[in-house]
């Protein structure tokens, strides 16, 4: 299990150079009530501190949702809780905050974030898990469905960044790959249990690889040598089925590094199928007039967003829809790049007797 390194008397790691480079280096990033100007500095330097998460189109998702006080909001992906802390502070007074991840790790330190803001009793609630089941939550919770509600793919930048969590392709780590660690078969097992023709489809279908075929054999020659148990193995094995000119830094054998990762985390952790079921169950869980956000990262997401939202406004189940996508402003993505790929899409409950079947 992996967390923030300790940083007691004696007890920081060692690292070699002026700055530590390695994640669980980074001791002062780790511990921003102690080290606020360093980790103030990692930021304007358009980084994101180690073990923490910048949330994305804040602005953005607030004025679309609308929070208002004494109001029900449900945050299906609390990560870091930056968005979760927004939306606590604009249901006050008297509103509630509920929340939900899959990630048994992150959890409870996001849980000890909220409990500090001291909003009182029964103000914030929260669960480990998947937001695929978030309706009985809901039922159980807020019985007449919650106001606001966001859901923010993806992973956080403390899974993302943290080797030891297995799905970055920067630094070496366990081919694991769960959000929930204790849960399924790691991307490890995955490869193991994957035919060639499964795997190139996987590839094509979660993340558009357009060497899908010729990667999908590398990889399972690759891991039939040798199984393969660490992120490191496994960027290895696909850029060697690169030519040499195209293994440089940002080229070809990169980008195909990059996608057969996002490919892998997205079906180890079965994100299409709970997506899907969130979008079924998403206005059972709305109040009348209730508002739903969700910010996608690739196309994979943001496809099923807009084809769930724009049937449930044919259906009348959603008064309202987004047009287009709102997207992070110029000054966000220079200042935190992971916002450039971001899609905000939402949609407004209809009120009961609008329903059509
Ligand atoms: C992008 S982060 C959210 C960051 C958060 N908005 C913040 O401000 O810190 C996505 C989070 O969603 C969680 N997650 C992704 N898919 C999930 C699912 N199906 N069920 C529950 N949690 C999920 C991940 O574990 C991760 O913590």
């Amino acid at each position: 299990m992996t967390g923030p390194p300790a940083d007691g008397p004696g007890r920081r790691p060692r690292y070699r150079g002026t700055n530590p480079r390695e994640f669980r280096e980074k001791y002062k990033e780790h511990r921003p009530d102690r080290y606020a100007d360093d980790v103030a500095r990692v930021i304007a330097g358009g980084r994101t501190p180690a073990g923490s998460h910048r949330p994305i189109m804040v602005r953005e998702v607030l004025e679309a949702l609308g929070p208002r006080s004494g109001e029900v909001a449900l945050d299906c992906t609390l990560g870091h809780g930056g968005h979760a802390r927004e939306l606590l502070a604009a249901v006050q007074p008297g509103g509630r905050l509920l929340a939900v991840d899959a990630d048994p790790i992150e959890l409870p330190r996001a849980e000890a974030r909220l409990a500090a803001l001291d909003c009182g009793p029964g103000s914030v609630v929260v669960r480990r898990m998947n937001f695929a089941g978030v309706a009985r939550f809901v039922a159980a919770e807020s019985p007449g469905g919650a106001d606001v509600i966001l859901a923010d793919l993806g992973l956080s930048s403390m899974q993302v960044d943290d080797p030891a969590r297995g799905f970055t392709f920067k630094g070496d780590g366990p081919l694991d790959m769960r959000m929930n660690p204790a849960k399924g078969p790691s991307a490890s097992d995955l490869l193991s249990r994957l035919g060639e023709s499964a795997l190139a489809r996987l590839l094509a279908e979660n993340a558009d690889e357009p060497h899908a075929a010729g990667l999908s054999a590398a990889i399972l020659q690759a891991h039939a040598r040798r199984p393969m148990a660490t992120t490191r193995a496994l960027a290895a094995a696909v850029r060697d089925a690169f030519a040499p000119r195209d293994r440089g830094p940002g080229g070809a054998a990169d980008d195909s590094v990059r996608r057969v990762f996002q490919a892998l985390r997205i079906a180890v952790n079965d994100e299409f199928g709970s997506l899907d079921a969130l979008l079924r169950d998403l206005p059972a869980c709305l109040a009348p007039g209730g508002r739903v956000a969700i910010l996608s990262f690739h196309s994979g997401e943001d496809r099923r967003v807009k084809s769930a939202f724009k049937d449930g406004l044919a259906r009348g189940l959603y008064a309202s829809i987004a047009d287009q996508p709102i997207r992070a402003t110029p000054e966000e993505r220079r200042a935190n790049p992971r916002s450039t790929s971001a899609k905000l899409r939402f949609a407004t409950r209809a009120r009961p007797e609008a329903v059509r079947d």
